[in-house]
């Protein structure tokens, strides 16, 4: 049991990062910011709860490290910031305008891309 927990953790959160960023993307360079009428009303329950497990799931991983190098808190820091950005700004398009819908998207994906750069980095200064 003790040894699943860590592993659920980091199942839930890869699973809750690819459906914010991977719709942020897809969005993005897919359909051009321009959501089919009722998408953001069915995607934003989901938003909301991968934003939220992300969130928990996250702090539980940071709260399992122990003893890590000096820029670990740097780049964590900045990383947790970069995070709130892509949770607010994917649920807040749901409800969202399309012109509107579109910037804020486009930035989440960006935010993103550098999120998953940062966490690699993360996970080779913890190790
Ligand atoms: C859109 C938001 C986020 C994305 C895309 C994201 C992405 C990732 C990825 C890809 C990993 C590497 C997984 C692995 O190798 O096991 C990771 C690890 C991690 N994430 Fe996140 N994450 C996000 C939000 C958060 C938040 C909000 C927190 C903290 C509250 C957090 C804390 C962590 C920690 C502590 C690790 C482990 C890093 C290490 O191995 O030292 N993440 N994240």
């Amino acid at each position: 049991m003790n040894e699943f927990i860590p592993l659920a953790s980091r199942w839930i959160h890869i699973l809750c990062a690819m459906i914010l960023v991977g719709g942020a993307l897809f969005s993005h360079f897919a359909l051009r910011g321009q959501w089919p009428p009722g998408t953001g009303l069915r995607f934003r329950p989901w938003a909301l709860g991968a934003g939220a497990a992300i969130l928990a799931s996250g702090l539980y991983n940071f709260l399992q490290k122990t003893a890590v190098p000096k820029p670990y808190h740097m780049v964590f820091g900045i990383k947790f910031l970069l995070a709130l950005h892509v949770i607010a700004v994917v649920v807040l398009a749901c409800r969202a305008d399309s012109a509107k819908q579109s910037r804020l998207l486009t930035g989440a994906a960006v935010s993103g891309f550098v999120i998953v750069l940062l966490s690699g980095y993360l996970r080779s200064l913890s190790q």
